[in-house]
């Protein structure tokens, strides 16, 4: 059973350190809840771990086992078994989605998988995610709809049968009967023995998939690790208790930030 271990992680976007100092750890059989106020580095995080480009870790370590992943380049780590579904899938015009599923799936194998077997595959995941089959023969994410393009990661899921897998708010823009639909196939993943890192701001989908751990993330740290009741608590009440029961201060620059969108919007206008 392989277990990711990240220690004391700090990481920065453009000079700007947004994790600051993240200790978890998670093993293949086990699924984690991730929540946290919009803006703390839940996203950063899970970015983190896959070797987005984007972010520079400054201290700390991620290991798979013995295998230090900070080293790996993000294909080596999806070799490893390691898996992102991104919160804003990009479109990518002109490749189409089969052909990267497959070029994807031939990745991680050793020798490359038939036309037939793919299809077989390909066919057999479409009809369990309830998903048209015609999204797999376009182009990548390209005009897909908020749900379509979450459905879509959550085919690469399923193709790629990663030891670990993230998935990144998978259930904004899913419709009430496709967050059911993906549910049972995280369900059925997670009886394969696969791990799972989900992050959500909702109890909903976290009802239908019975994390075994809640991760709260405020801050750039991990606040709170501990059993599945914080998910119906927070849902319930909300992060008010993590300053007063933990005498965690919520960050003035994520209160200030909440402050400018509101500011910059009508409601407002019409408060005054
Ligand atoms: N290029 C950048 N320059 C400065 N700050 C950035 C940059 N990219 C991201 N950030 C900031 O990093 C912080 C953490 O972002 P992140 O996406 O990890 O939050 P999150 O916890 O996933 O929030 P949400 O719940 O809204 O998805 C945010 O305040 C964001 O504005
Ligand atoms: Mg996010």
């Amino acid at each position: 059973m392989s277990t990711l271990v990240i220690k004391n992680l700090h990481a920065e976007v453009d000079g700007k350190e947004i994790l600051k100092g993240i200790d978890l750890k998670i093993s293949e059989g086990e699924t984690v809840a991730i929540l946290g106020p919009n803006g703390h580095g839940k996203s950063t995080l899970l970015n983190v771990i896959m070797g987005h480009s984007k972010y520079v870790v400054t201290k700390g370590s991620i290991f798979f086992d013995d295998i230090d992943v900070l080293k790996l380049t993000t294909d080596e780590r999806a070799r490893l078994g390691l898996f992102l579904g991104m919160q804003n899938p990009s479109e990518i015009p002109g490749v189409i989605n089969s052909d990267f599923l497959r070029a994807a799936v031939n990745a991680k194998s050793e020798k490359p998988i038939s036309t037939y077997q793919f299809y077989k595959l390909l066919d057999r995941a479409t009809k369990e995610l309830k998903m048209p089959f015609d999204l797999a023969t376009r182009s990548l994410n390209e005009g897909f709809s908020g749900g379509e393009k979450k459905r879509n990661e959550i085919l690469q899921l399923m193709l790629l049968e990663p030891k670990i897998a993230m998935l990144d708010e998978i259930d904004s823009g899913l419709d009430v009967d496709a967050i059911q639909v993906v549910a049972d196939v995280i369900r059925e993943e997670q009886k394969k023995g696969r791990g799972f890192l989900v992050i959500s701001h909702y109890a909903r989908l976290f009802d239908l998939i019975q994390p075994t751990r809640a991760v709260v993330i405020v801050n750039g740290k991990v606040a709170i690790d501990g059993g599945p009741e914080y998910i119906k608590r927070i849902d319930q009440t909300g992060y008010e208790f993590i300053k007063t029961e933990l005498g965690i201060e919520i960050s003035k620059e994520e209160n200030n930030m909440n402050t400018v969108s509101i500011g910059s919007c009508a409601v407002k206008e019409s408060i005054k």
